[in-house]
């Protein structure tokens, strides 16, 4: 489903290129999770970035299937990750003036859905997920276990093909965390969703997927903890 072939990004630095990806390399099966770990700082959000195709890499290629997703325009690459990539990131994103299940159907009604089957579709979801009894709630009156359910909610609206996921549970304490990782499995093998999942915790990441850790521009699979 990705496949990506030596993959190298780095960033201008006054003291000259600070090289983040040296060379990456990696190949996901549909509907196959694996985990990224690493230090801050070791490249793990710039990695998700181009497989969400936000970025464009030095050199290297990613394949979503068949399509070299460089090789697309930027309006073309923008078309695929709306239709293909679901995100979700550490502080949730939610837009604070909206409500729970107006979050949820906002991807849909952007793509074009009417708003009352956007809004029911949303709803549905959110039932789906536990929250029926939080569809009128705004952000700041959620927990931030809610919160980041929503978050996951509106990132899988649109029947995405890949989930991207960039710390999500760095702001949760320890039980929301845990449970909000068993949550994301569980809909991710429901809907055979393809997914890569960046975190600092091995507890949570050993029962999610195939862990790789990102050091010094490459990465290098986990044999144990
Ligand atoms: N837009 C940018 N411009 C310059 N340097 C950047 C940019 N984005 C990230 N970096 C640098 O690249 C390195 C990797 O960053 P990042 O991918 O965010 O790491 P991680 O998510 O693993 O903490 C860091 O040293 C960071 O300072
Ligand atoms: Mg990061």
């Amino acid at each position: 489903m990705i496949k990506i072939i030596d993959l190298k990004k780095g960033y201008p630095s006054p003291k000259g290129e600070i090289i983040v990806l040296d060379g990456v390399n990696l190949s996901i099966k549909k509907g196959k999770s694996v985990v990224i770990m690493g230090s801050s700082g070791s490249g793990k959000t710039t990695l998700l970035n181009l497989i969400a195709g936000l970025d464009l890499p030095d050199s290297g290629k990613i394949f979503f299937k068949e399509t070299d997703i460089f090789s697309l325009s930027g309006k073309k690459r923008a078309e695929l990750r709306n239709r293909k990539v679901g995100m979700i990131f550490q502080f949730f994103n939610l837009l604070k003036e909206f409500t729970a299940v107006e979050n949820v159907a906002i991807p849909l009604i952007i793509s074009g859905m009417n708003k009352k089957e956007a809004l029911k579709k949303g709803e549905h979801l959110l039932k789906n997920f536990g929250l029926g009894n939080r569809m009128e709630h705004r952000p700041y009156e959620l927990s931030g276990g809610e919160q980041q359910r929503v978050a996951i909610a509106r990132a899988i609206v649109r029947n995405p093909e890949i989930l991207l996921l960039d710390e999500p549970t760095g702001n949760l304490d320890w039980k929301s965390a845990n449970e909000t990782i068993g949550f994301i499995k569980e809909k991710i093998s429901e809907l055979n969703i393809t997914s890569v999942l960046v975190t600092h915790s091995y507890e949570l990441a050993k029962n999610f997927g195939e862990i790789f850790t990102l050091k010094h521009g490459k990465l290098e699979k986990n044999i144990s903890g």
